[in-house]
């Protein structure tokens, strides 16, 4: 068995149920930021080519609700007495708001994580300044003021300056370690000097302290130390390893962090792994690997990323994810919503979350495509999700939805196999024919899930050339760099 391990849920429980004490060398996490958006993911087709459809891949939303108040109230009551103090100051400060759920979301997951991690490692926590302060107070109450080294800058460059202030052009990873005895490599990451710098070392440079001559001095041939000032370009549009995930972080990054704070052959946690950059990076220098995310998409990208860069031979396991139709059951028995959620991303789609009543309603998941050129309409693919029992009205109620919603295709997702009389209704709804190609899809589709786990995939056009940007949400001069093509 290797060591490396993909699991698909929540990082609490999974690290709970699966990750041992002091059994990891470094972890990194790159939780949602607080920034009140949804995320869209624009992936590539198998040939590389960027497909068209854009899916909603997670939420990076809190508001204060009864979890939260739960939460809360386990780390006031039962949480080390530095936690449940800092906790309770947030509180005063912050009242139930939606900061304060994120915070009582983040605890109990930072003390999960000093726990794995070994008396040698160290924890990189990339935020940005939305939450930077308040997290470093929770960093420092959960693993010690001393155990602090370092705040990390990531800057970087992009697009859409602001002009009502400075132009928010950071990222902040605390970097704290376990203990006074954690690993740091620093000559594995030396950095290039200035030009300015070789060009005074060509020379004698005459450095003369209390009387003595340091003679000829010369540069370090593999560079100098880094600093915690880190200039690493995003991952650009047209950049090779971008996947469309939003917040995609550039691999430069987390080769920097894994190379100077792991060797070989150690393990790397990321709990929040997303499309699994710190993964793949991991792979990539010999280090094993654990990877954590609660959403099916970000597992499909990161088995598909891992696949595209190294071959079908990388190692590893998979947890938590269906492989047969009785594992499908039981999911759907044990948690109907999970089950919901893995069957979308298994047809590529993600959980319209927004389950409201009236506009939303008979809607499980959603896709969009383009297939008119740039700057045309999108077009929308409605997904219905079904584990129980399976009726020939299912299929006309999601035709109502089609027309109500004005998509062109609609998506019927079923654990139970369809009969006779619902295939006849399906072929009945027509076909949608894609205006540039003349092509034609079956415009209800019915999907088995034992289709899906043989490889079987909703049936739209594909091949697009173009993509056009979502409407920015929030604070857009952060956005604009970072996030979708
Ligand atoms: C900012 S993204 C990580 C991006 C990642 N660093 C990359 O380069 O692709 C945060 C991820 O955390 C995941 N996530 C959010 N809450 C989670 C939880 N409770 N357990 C596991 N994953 C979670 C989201 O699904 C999302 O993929």
């Amino acid at each position: 068995m290797s060591g490396n391990w993909l699991y698909f849920g929540d990082n609490l429980s999974v690290l709970r149920r699966h990750v041992k004490d002091a059994s990891v060398d470094l972890i990194y996490l790159d939780p949602p930021f607080k920034s009140n958006k949804a995320y869209n993911v624009i992936f590539k087709e198998r040939n590389g080519a960027q497909s068209k459809s854009q899916i909603e891949a997670f939420r990076d939303t809190w508001c204060w609700d009864q979890a939260a108040a739960e939460a809360y109230e386990d780390l006031v009551v039962s949480g080390p007495e530095e936690v449940s103090r800092l906790m309770q100051a947030f509180h005063q400060f912050l009242g139930p708001s939606d900061m304060m759920s994120y915070l009582a979301m983040m605890a109990p997951r930072l003390l999960e994580l000093r726990r794995v991690l070994k008396a040698t490692g160290s924890i990189y926590l990339h935020c940005d300044p939305t939450a930077s302060h308040y997290l470093k107070l929770l960093m420092d109450a959960v693993f010690g003021t001393r155990s602090f080294q370092n705040e990390i800058i990531w800057y970087y460059r992009g697009g859409g300056l602001s002009k009502a202030r400075w132009a928010r052009r950071h990222d902040v990873i605390l970097m704290y370690s376990q203990g006074g005895a954690f690993f740091f490599d620093p000559d594995a990451v030396r950095d290039e000097y200035a030009q300015s710098t070789k060009e005074r070392f060509a020379h004698y440079i005459g450095n003369v302290r209390k009387g003595h001559d340091f003679g000829v001095q010369r540069l370090h041939p593999e560079g100098k130390h880094p600093d915690d000032v880190w200039m690493v370009p995003i991952v650009a549009p047209s950049a090779r390893e971008r996947l469309g995930y939003p917040t995609q972080k550039p691999e430069a990054l987390l080769e920097r962090i894994i190379k100077a704070s792991s060797k070989p052959g150690d393990v790397v946690l990321d709990p929040f792994c997303g499309c699994g950059t710190a993964i793949v990076v991991a792979q990539r220098f010999g280090r094993s690997w654990i990877g954590i995310d609660i959403t099916p998409l970000a597992i499909n990208a990161v088995r598909s990323r891992l696949e595209q860069t190294f071959g079908p031979g990388v190692e590893y396991e998979v947890d938590g994810l269906p492989k047969t139709v009785p594992d499908a059951e039981k999911l759907a028995q044990e948690d109907r919503y999970k089950f919901e959620l893995w069957a979308l991303g298994l047809a590529g789609a993600s959980e319209q979350r927004e389950k409201k009543k009236g506009a939303d309603r008979g809607v499980d998941g959603r896709l969009y495509f383009y297939d008119e050129g740039p700057n045309a309409k999108a077009k929308q693919i409605i997904v219905q999700v079904k584990s129980g029992h399976v009726a020939p009205s299912h299929i006309r109620d999601l035709m109502g939805v089609l027309d109500r919603e004005n998509a062109q295709i609609g998506v019927y997702v079923t654990l139970k196999q369809p009969t006779k009389q619902m295939r006849a209704e399906a072929a009945a709804a027509g076909l949608y024919t894609s205006p540039v190609s003349q092509k034609k899809y079956p415009r209800i589709q019915i999907l088995t899930i034992e289709d899906l786990l043989k490889g079987g995939r909703i049936n739209y056009p594909a091949g697009t050339r173009h993509l056009r940007r979502p409407a920015p949400r929030g604070n857009k001069e952060r956005e604009a760099p970072e996030r979708l093509v």
